[in-house]
């Protein structure tokens, strides 16, 4: 048996979201999220997926087509994703940060703008939704970003918000360090 830090976060969400529910990807990338989010949410569900590269939505199309699904993918900063949805209306939004496998490591997250946009996914989050966000750090990412990310977190109001960070000790060279904030008023 193998289990993945991304396969983790799909079973920690995959509770929490249910047929219909309208969801957001806002690191759209090669679209493994975004299907995952799909599949979840069903026919009758909405998932809206971010990303600044062309590269990601064409990517993500392809996947989704191979698998008989829709979302509507949208080239644009996940900062601005406040343009896009009414207050309180998201069950659901995830954040991978970093930069596209295999894709051009200059267009990654960036702390200014990915705590912008935590910031407004957290308005568009109905009471009892949950915000994903998994941190990259080490290597070209540096740490800088999980830094700034984990000082944010510390600044939330615990009573707004069920905040719950994990690593994983046995995993070398710094792994990815999943986030989930769920929003309680
Ligand atoms: C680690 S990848 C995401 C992987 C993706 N979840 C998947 O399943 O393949 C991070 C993605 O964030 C994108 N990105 C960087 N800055 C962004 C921004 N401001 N708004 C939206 N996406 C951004 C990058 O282009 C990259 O595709």
């Amino acid at each position: 048996m193998r289990i993945t830090i991304t396969d983790w976060i799909h079973k920690v969400l995959e509770g929490q979201i249910k047929e219909g529910d309208h969801c957001i990807d806002a690191t759209m990338g090669k679209g493994g999220d975004t299907l995952f989010l799909c599949q979840r949410t069903g026919q009758s569900g909405k998932v809206t997926a971010f990303d600044v590269q062309k590269q990601a939505l064409e990517m993500t199309k392809e996947k989704l087509e191979k698998h008989g699904v829709k979302a509507k993918l949208i080239q644009d900063g996940h900062e601005h994703m406040a343009n896009y949805f009414a207050s309180g209306t998201i069950q659901c939004i995830m954040f991978n940060l970093g930069y596209l496998p295999g894709g051009d490591h200059q267009l990654v997250t960036r702390p200014k703008t990915s705590i912008e946009a935590f910031e407004a996914g957290l308005r568009l989050l109905k009471v009892g939704g949950i915000m994903s966000i998994c941190i990259y750090s080490g290597g070209d990412s540096g740490f800088e970003e999980r830094d700034q990310v984990l000082d944010w977190l510390e600044e939330l109001d615990d009573r707004t918000y069920f905040v719950i960070k994990e690593d994983f000790p046995t995993k070398k060279n710094h792994p990815p360090m999943p986030v989930f904030l769920v929003k309680l008023k």
